[in-house]
C-alpha cells in the first residue's frame, strides 16, 4: 500500500485511492470499526499504520501539486531577451487638446464654461441674437433647417442668450460646441465648432475686450508680443462690430474672430438692462486656432478619424 501511494502520478488516482481507503466504504474505515475487537497491540499497530497512511497520502498530495506547478511553469518560460511589442498609445485628439488649452486660460481670466442644446430654436439662435426672421444677415449661416422648425445651432452665440436668461448679470462665461452650416471644403465642414466669450457687467468696455483677446491670443500660440488688427465689421448682435486679424510667422494677417460690443437689443431680449449693463462678446473657431497651432491643413481631417493622420499631425 505504502509503494502503491508513493507510486501514484495523477490527484486523480491519489484521489480515488484515498476514498478507497479512508472513504466510507473505506478498506481502513472498516478495519478501524472492528477496532475494538483487538487487543492493545493490534490497536496500537492499527492506529499508527492509520497515521502513517494519511500522512503518506498528504505528503504525495504536496509532490504531485508541486510536479504539476514545475511543469506549468516550465512551459512558461519568459525569454527576457525578447524586444517588447511596440508600445501603441494613445493620444488626445486635436480639439481636445486644444480645448484643454483655450478653457485653461480662459477660465484664468474667470470666464466660465457652458455648453448648450446643438438642437436650437429659432429664438436663441437668432432672433433674441438681433436677428428676426427674414432679417439679411440670417444668410451669413448657410442653415439646417429640421421639419418641426428647429435648427441645427449655426453659432455658440445661441449659448450666451441662454446662459444670460438663466443666470442673468454680471456675467463672465465661455460658451463651446459643435456648430453646423451647410458648406464644405478643406477650410469648411458641415459640422465645426466654435468658442465664444461674453463679458456683461458695468463699465465694460471695448478696450477690456481687445485686452483679454490680446492676452489669450499671446498665451495660446505662445506669442510675446501678439500684433492684432482690429477692422471695422458686421454682425446683428453686436456694434459696434469688429474683425481681429492676427500676424502670423511675421508676414501674413490671419482673420482669428468676430467679436463687438453686445447691441442693446440682445441685452433686452435675454431680460437685461442695457442702460445698467453693457458688454462684449467674442466668437472664433475652434477648430481654426487648433489648425493654426499645430499646423494642420485640412479641417476635415479632424473628423475622419484617421489614427494615422492623428498620429502624424504633429501631436
Ligand atoms: N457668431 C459669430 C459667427 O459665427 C462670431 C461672433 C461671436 C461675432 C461673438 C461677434 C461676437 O460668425
Amino acid at each position: 500500500m505504502q509503494d502503491t501511494i508513493k507510486n501514484i502520478k495523477t490527484l486523480e488516482e491519489l484521489q480515488a485511492l484515498y476514498t478507497a481507503t479512508f472513504g466510507k466504504n473505506g478498506t481502513m474505515t472498516a478495519r478501524l470499526k472492528e477496532m475494538k475487537n483487538l487487543d492493545n497491540d493490534a490497536r496500537a499497530a492499527l492506529n499508527l499504520e492509520n497515521t502513517t497512511l494519511r500522512e503518506l497520502f498528504k505528503t504525495r498530495q504536496a509532490e504531485i501539486e508541486n510536479a504539476v506547478m514545475m511543469s506549468e511553469l516550465a512551459g512558461q518560460k519568459l525569454d527576457v531577451s525578447l524586444n517588447p511589442a511596440p508600445e501603441n498609445r494613445g493620444t488626445l485628439h486635436p480639439l481636445t487638446q486644444s480645448l484643454r488649452e483655450i478653457a485653461q486660460i480662459l477660465e484664468s481670466y474667470g470666464y466660465q464654461m457652458r455648453t448648450g442644446p446643438e438642437i436650437e430654436d429659432d429664438w436663441h439662435n437668432f432672433t433674441a441674437l438681433n436677428t428676426p426672421a427674414h432679417h439679411p444677415a440670417r444668410d451669413m449661416q448657410d442653415t439646417f433647417f429640421l421639419p418641426n422648425g428647429n435648427i441645427l445651432r449655426t453659432q455658440t452665440s445661441a449659448i450666451q442668450i441662454r446662459a444670460m436668461e438663466s443666470d442673468g448679470v454680471p456675467i463672465k462665461m465661455f460658451g463651446i460646441g459643435a456648430t453646423y452650416r451647410k458648406e464644405m471644403d478643406a477650410t469648411h465642414s458641415p459640422m465645426f465648432h466654435q468658442i465664444e466669450g461674453l463679458y456683461i457687467d458695468r463699465d465694460i468696455t471695448m478696450s477690456d475686450l481687445i485686452g483679454d483677446v490680446r492676452a489669450f491670443l499671446s498665451r495660446f500660440f505662445e506669442i510675446e508680443d501678439v500684433e492684432l488688427r482690429i477692422r471695422p465689421s458686421y454682425f446683428p448682435f453686436t456694434d459696434p462690430s469688429i474683425e481681429i486679424d492676427m500676424k502670423w510667422r511675421g508676414d501674413r494677417w490671419l482673420e482669428i474672430m468676430g467679436a463687438g460690443m453686445v447691441h442693446p437689443n440682445v441685452l433686452r431680449n435675454a431680460g437685461i438692462d442695457p442702460d445698467r449693463y453693457q458688454g462684449f462678446a467674442f466668437g472664433f473657431g475652434w477648430d481654426r486656432l487648433a489648425m493654426l497651432k499645430y499646423n494642420l491643413d485640412d479641417i476635415r481631417e479632424f473628423y475622419n478619424g484617421d489614427v494615422r493622420w492623428l498620429k502624424n499631425s504633429g501631436f
